[in-house]
């Protein structure tokens, strides 16, 4: 049953204010429901696109304690360079506020309490991990261990990093505080627990047979959880940094972020719109739609949901969820604390005025249907090959040559050929699955409905040749360049939820005021004698120098990385005096040194080695020139028995040291020694 609504409330995920925003939620989140948002309101929709910072929950407390400053103080910080950010790359929010707003901890907390006083929670006392040595109960996150899986000693309670299985806090072997190294004790303490398994019944006929058109990531996900049961869950933890819990006798503990975060919608939406918000929550002609990656599938379909109907009052239940999955970065998993990402804040200050090829680039490959991979390779591509070639090479002609031939003065079409008419045809059908595609979040397949006008737009001037009929029909030329200037009037429009900035550049161009989808596919939008201003560049290419300096950076931090992460292997077992002694170490000069054919580990060397001339071959080919090594003294072992390798004798062997990152360096004596100096 289609349903008409006549107002749509837009929800982003409220990003945690512990660290800036980086690709990967700009992919998943924020471009497209701006996109959505944008798009809505061309349609001239009552919208309003909610954001605002997540600022509770142990990452940030964690954060702050590593930093020696208050939660409130990285909260603080983050916030501004998120908002800011996100503002600059145009993102339309109506209103960006915080969790620890004033306005939030009061409608968080009075949710809270209504709940309570209507008996919807069930009070629970479980043992958690509490440190004696700081007096205060420890989130799973606090405590460290042994994994009883790999037995790695830096395991979390609640996963462990090494080989990525989660786990309870008290499945570690030997669990420690993180906060004082103390050993942990277990505690017993008493916390509120909404009871999900009452409401199973209720979302399962919501999303199971209500639902069927969302997101097949999204349903099944929905349905494994519903399949599986639910359980209560609790909605308190013992924590300093939070809403309070309003009830006597609660002291130290407050609201799970998970239950106060989603809140924040509401509240956001009060801050801007004090007198009214209601109707956007509680009105069923009102639509919600939760943008959101795809690890909080659970949180809005299931448990805020949840919350909600206990509530009762009308609040709405949210009509879709589009979750995305995840946006990689060269291959490997976005890490905000391995630092492995591009960040926002930093692409806008590399990549100054270029909001749009990075809107472009994430929506063009936005992960909607199975995780995606975001390279500087494919950006630079994106934006040379499709945004200055295509788009902006289009829009260019058509304006150069309105100036060459009218000096700026759109002229009058006269009658239409067919290949004109097909051409204002084509327009009419792109927006059919332009409309279409963004109606049902398809926004990958959407901008390239919309750049479908830009091809059509070359391949159409390179159809009628205005150029070559300037001399003979300038009737001709009229119309052709009417239509091209039209079109390009369509692309403004039809491209300004992706490329906002590059769609008011070409609309002050046109002299286009007023963008509406309802003139989308109107090829008479702008009349003869409209002034043409003159071409400004939509578009520039970028360099290869631009791209390398990213991929240095990031070449930069892997190496950090591994090198941070590198636990020497453990000592071997002792190996007595007398037998290391009979090894004979020795200090020699390369004399020569080349590669081994068909070999492309082997570096071959001819040694001085005080007495004679030794050949050895060593592994270590990818990691030197031969040219760099001749002249260089070496450390070799002088009494090896002779072993042949790729048919050379080798006689001996060069010592060389294993860096973290699997390169070799050869072990040098620190100034010149004598060719056959025994190293003892
Ligand atoms: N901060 C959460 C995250 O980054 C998202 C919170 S969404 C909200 O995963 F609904 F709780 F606000
Ligand atoms: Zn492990």
């Amino acid at each position: 049953m289609e349903k008409k609504f006549s107002r749509t409330l837009i929800t982003t995920a409220l990003p945690y204010a512990n660290g800036p925003v980086h690709i990967g939620h700009l992919a998943g989140v924020y471009v497209p429901a701006d996109i959505y948002a944008r798009y809505k309101r061309l349609r001239g929709e009552d919208v309003l696109l909610i954001g605002g910072s997540d600022e509770h929950g142990v990452p940030i407390t964690l954060r702050a304690r590593k930093e020696g400053i208050t939660p409130q103080q990285v909260v603080d910080r983050y916030h501004n360079i998120i908002k800011d950010s996100m503002e600059e790359l145009g993102i339309t929010f109506d209103v960006y506020s915080r969790t620890t707003s004033e306005l939030h901890h009061k409608t968080a907390s009075e949710f809270f309490r209504r709940l309570y006083d209507n008996g919807k929670f069930i009070e629970k006392t479980s043992l958690q991990p509490y440190d004696e040595q700081a007096g205060e109960f420890l989130a799973d996150r606090y405590v460290v261990g042994t994994c009883p899986h790999c037995g790695s000693d830096r395991a979390y309670g609640d996963q462990c990093e090494a080989c990525g299985t989660s786990l309870n806090a008290t499945d570690l072997i030997n669990p420690r505080s993180a906060l004082t190294d103390a050993p942990v004790s277990m505690r017993e303490t008493s916390h509120w627990f909404l009871p999900l398994d009452q409401y199973e019944d209720a979302l399962r006929s919501w999303i199971l047979d209500g639902h069927k058109e969302w997101k097949t990531n999204v349903y099944g996900q929905c349905k494994s959880w519903l399949d599986l049961g639910l359980q209560p869950r609790a909605v308190s933890r013992d924590l300093k940094w939070g809403v309070p819990v309003p009830v006597d006798g609660a002291d130290g503990k407050v609201l799970y972020v998970w239950f106060d975060a989603p809140i924040g919608y509401i509240s956001n939406t009060k801050e801007i719109r004090p007198d009214t918000w209601e109707k956007y929550w509680k009105d069923s002609q009102t639509r919600i739609i939760n943008f959101i990656g795809k690890d909080n599938i659970v949180f809005h379909c299931i448990v805020f949901p949840a919350m909600l109907m206990a509530y009762g009052d009308n609040f709405q239940l949210p009509d879709n969820v589009p979750a995305n999955e995840f946006l990689n970065l060269e291959g490997d998993k976005i890490s905000t604390s391995r630092n492995w990402a591009v960040w926002l804040h930093e692409y806008l200050r590399d990549f100054p005025g270029k909001q749009d090829v990075l809107r472009y680039v994430l929506t063009a490959n936005a992960p909607e249907t199975r995780d995606n991979d975001f390279t500087w390779a494919e950006f630079q591509a994106r934006n040379n090959n499709e945004l200055v070639a295509i788009l902006g090479n289009f829009v260019n002609r058509a304006v150069v040559l309105t100036h060459k031939y009218f000096n700026g003065t759109l002229p009058a079409a006269g009658t239409l050929a067919e290949v004109d008419s097909s051409l204002c045809e084509a327009v009419k059908t792109v927006k059919a699955t332009l409309t279409e595609n963004l109606e049902n979040f398809h926004f990958r397949e959407a901008v390239k409905d919309a750049m479908e006008l830009a091809r059509l737009g070359n391949k159409y001037l390179q159809e009628t040749e205005p150029w070559k009929l300037a001399k003979t029909d300038m009737e001709r030329v009229a119309t052709i360049l009417n239509i091209a200037i039209n079109l390009s009037a369509n692309i403004a429009i039809a491209m300004e939820p992706f490329l906002p900035f590059m769609s008011k550049r070409l609309a002050d161009m046109l002299s286009l005021a007023n963008l509406t989808w309802d003139s989308l596919g109107n090829m008479e939008l702008l009349p003869a004698g409209t002034t043409i201003n003159q071409p400004v560049l939509l578009f520039e290419k970028i360099e290869d120098e631009a791209i390398k300096a990213q991929l240095d950076r990031l070449a930069k931090i892997k190496e950090e990385n591994k090198a941070a992460s590198f636990k020497p292997a453990p000592i071997q077992e002792d190996v007595d005096f007398d037998t290391f002694m009979k090894a004979d170490l020795r200090v020699g000069t390369v004399l020569e040194c080349s590669r081994v054919p068909k070999a492309d580990k082997l570096l071959r060397f001819l040694i001085d080695d005080g007495l004679n001339k030794r050949t050895i071959v060593s592994g270590i080919a990818k990691h030197y020139n031969p040219d760099e090594l001749v002249g260089k003294q070496v450390v070799f072992i002088a009494n090896l028995p002779p072993r042949r390798l790729k048919g050379i004798l080798s006689e001996g062997m060069i010592l060389s040291a294993e860096n973290a990152d699997g390169s070799l360096v050869v072990i040098s004596p620190s100034a010149t020694a004598t060719p056959g100096a025994q190293v003892k």
